[in-house]
């Protein structure tokens, strides 16, 4: 691991503009440079690196960072890696930081495992490129699908080969261990004879990358027609590879997903292949199972628009809906394609010319709250049974959905589908809201507790709010900027110190964990009589803050961006900063008061009719105080808004 102080001495060192001009070739423009975004293809550059505040930004697709991000992203590096490389560019010395006996061990077993994966990746290639078998069967195999040799290339497609112990045979004549042959599953040893052979023998190989692009694990075909051989088998969970963690192809789609903003989900290794022959590059496969929270994580980093393509198989789209909840709840807009009768992705992209596959996909794309509101309609029939289990089904799926309008939007359509009142579809959304709402937050005579366990429940969905990132916009760009917080006395203080004050003092809680961590930051930095400027976003270290924040931070001189807009002259940028500063604070307080107004409301009404506890007059006391105080803020606001 990398040491502490080296990793601040890479930080210190790096200039973005020298990080990016060996890969983009960058203009001077003012201030910053301009160059065409790597990110994505244009015509007219973008992309803009600001020296000053060390960070990178793309007007035309929203990728921005700082150095160690844009190595991350442009090399696709890990984090680690990109620090390695900078420190190599910059001539610093990399002291690795001690580890303890155990975590070395740990390490050492990884990538000891990851060594072993090459290897054997490796030997299938040659195998398949050299032996008299690979050249007969394996490759003519992967030719006669259609497949090009450049693409079997670049998915490092192989063959190994039918005699049984062949692979690991050559890797302990090569000196690699057998327990690291047999951790990863390359290797299988029977008990009772000690005969070790391969688990993947006479099967053609599709090597299973990270997302840094390592060899992780396999999934091996057989070419044989009998019915008793499992058509795939796929490498054993170890501590490299967990099958429901990891999705098939993510390694080579993740540029294109950024660019387009969009993933395409399939089943099985040859499906996305073939896509990427075709030219649709934005594809993952779930490789036969159902969709778990952490595979939608993981393209939820690269975006939040998620396309299912389903063969025609009825049985397989009943099975796989259940898991699609779990993805709306994460925010994320799922829809469905349908492909005609008989096709699968593989198939059809062989069939369609890329325009075409491309109009195809466009023209069928359903939304998936709809597509299964018709789906599990049609199989209902007149049973008023099922029906009624329909109908629950669905309010299950909208209620999991975070935005109101979008919610309200659901349930307009799918009542007409599903021919019942929206009124009553909206109330049994709204119970089945405020069933969950009821029991996550419970009952909190702590304040501090109630508001964390709101933000809980919050953070589980996606939640950049407006008036948070405002807030954090304020601290980042404009925190030492002095305003004049008391009118009579005069008294002043930097935008940081007010927000942070303020915030503390009200134990406002931001719902966005990233914007939590910002914050304390930028708190702390205060506490030590720190400035609070952008040159803390270059100097932070956590990959997923640096991120967010180069989204809120702008490159651009923020005078002439921001305010001329706004037809304000720059000498009154201070005036507006001291009006919207305390404005935007204030509506933040309101927001958080609302929702204990709100937690309040819904305990005042779970309370069971006889209940003499007193429960119902010491919420009503904790109440009017919020109510009163919502009110005096409400007004307050109004008015400081008219100035
Ligand atoms: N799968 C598996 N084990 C099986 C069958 C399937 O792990 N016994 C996974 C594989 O990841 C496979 C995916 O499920 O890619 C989809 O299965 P299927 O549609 O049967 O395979 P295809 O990808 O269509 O493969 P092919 O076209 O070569 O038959
Ligand atoms: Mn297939």
């Amino acid at each position: 691991m990398i040491d502490e102080s080296t990793i601040q001495k890479i930080f210190d060192a790096v200039n973005v503009v020298e990080v990016i001009q060996d890969f983009v070739s960058l203009k001077r423009a003012g201030t910053n440079y301009k160059g065409m975004c790597p990110f994505h293809d244009e015509k007219t550059p973008s992309f803009v690196v600001s020296p000053a505040k060390g960070i990178y930004k793309c007007f035309g697709c929203g990728a921005a960072g700082n150095s160690v991000k844009f190595v991350m992203d442009h090399e696709k590096f890990s984090y680690a890696e990109s620090l390695r490389y900078l420190a190599k560019k910059y001539n610093i010395e990399i002291i690795e930081k001690e580890i303890s006996g155990k975590e070395a061990e740990e390490k050492k077993e990884r990538e000891s495992l990851l060594i072993v994966n090459e290897f054997a990746k490796n030997y299938f290639i040659s195998q398949m490129n050299e032996s008299g078998e690979g050249k007969s069967i394996a490759l003519p195999y992967f030719t006669e699908r259609g497949f090009k040799i450049s693409t079997i290339e670049k998915f490092e497609l192989g063959w190994s080969p039918s005699k049984k112990d062949s692979l690991t045979k050559t890797a302990i004549e090569k000196g690699y261990k057998i327990n690291f042959l047999q951790t990863v599953g390359l290797t299988i040893t029977k008990e009772e004879t000690n005969y070790s052979f391969d688990r993947f023998a006479d099967r053609v190989i599709f090597p299973i990358h990270s997302l840094a692009g390592k060899i992780i694990g396999f999934g091996g075909r057989t070419l044989r027609a009998d019915k008793n051989i499992a058509k795939y088998l796929n490498s054993p969970d170890s501590e490299i590879y967990n099958k429901s963690k990891i999705l098939y192809g993510l390694f080579f789609a993740k540029n294109s997903i950024i660019k387009h903003d969009k993933c395409f989900m399939v089943e099985g290794y040859t499906d996305v292949i073939s896509m990427h022959q075709s030219g649709i590059e934005n594809v993952v496969a779930s490789s036969g199972t159902s969709l778990t929270e952490s595979q939608i994580k993981l393209v939820r980093k690269f975006t939040e628009n998620l396309t299912i393509i389903y063969d025609g198989d009825f049985a397989g789209i009943k099975a796989s809906l259940r898991g699609i909840d779990m993805v709306l709840s994460e925010g994320m807009n799922v829809k469905i394609v349908l492909l005609p009768e008989g096709e699968d992705p593989d198939s059809f992209s062989k069939k369609l010319k890329f325009d075409d596959y491309q109009k195809y996909i466009d023209e069928n794309e359903q939304d998936f709250i709809k597509f299964k509101t018709k789906l599990l309609l049609e199989d209902a029939q007149n049973d008023p049974v099922k029906r009624a289990g329909v109908i629950s089904d669905i309010v299950k799926s909208i209620s999991v959905i975070n935005d109101s309008i979008l919610r309200a939007e659901y349930i307009k359509e799918c009542s007409s589908i599903i021919k019942i009142r929206e009124e009553d579809l909206y109330s049994e959304v709204a119970n089945k809201i405020s069933d969950k709402f009821g029991k996550q937050v419970g009952y909190q005579p702590d304040r501090k507790q109630a508001i964390k366990q709101n933000f809980a429940v919050k953070q589980s969905k996606s939640s950049y709010d407006p008036i948070e990132k405002e807030i954090i916009y304020y601290l980042l760009n404009f925190g030492t900027f002095s305003i004049c917080i008391n009118h009579e006395t005069k008294e002043k203080q930097s935008v940081a110190e007010y927000i942070t004050s303020q915030i503390i003092h009200e134990e406002l809680e931001f719902t966005n964990n990233i914007y939590n961590i910002i914050f304390d930051d930028c708190a702390k930095l205060i506490a030590q009589n720190k400035k609070v400027d952008s040159a803390y976003f270059a100097l932070h270290q956590d990959p997923e803050v640096s991120n967010v924040i180069s989204d809120i931070i702008s490159p651009e001189p923020e005078l002439s961006r921001i305010w001329t807009k706004n037809g304000a002259s720059p000498e009154n940028i201070e005036n507006k900063i001291e009006t919207n500063v305390p404005l935007i604070i204030d509506k933040f307080k309101l927001k958080n008061i609302q929702f204990r107004i709100e937690s309040l409301l819904q305990e005042i009404k779970n309370i069971e009719p006889g209940d003499n506890s007193g429960k119902l007059l010491e919420l009503l006391n904790t109440l009017k105080p919020l109510d009163d105080y919502k009110k005096a803020l409400t007004e307050h606001t109004e008015k400081s808004a008219l100035l």
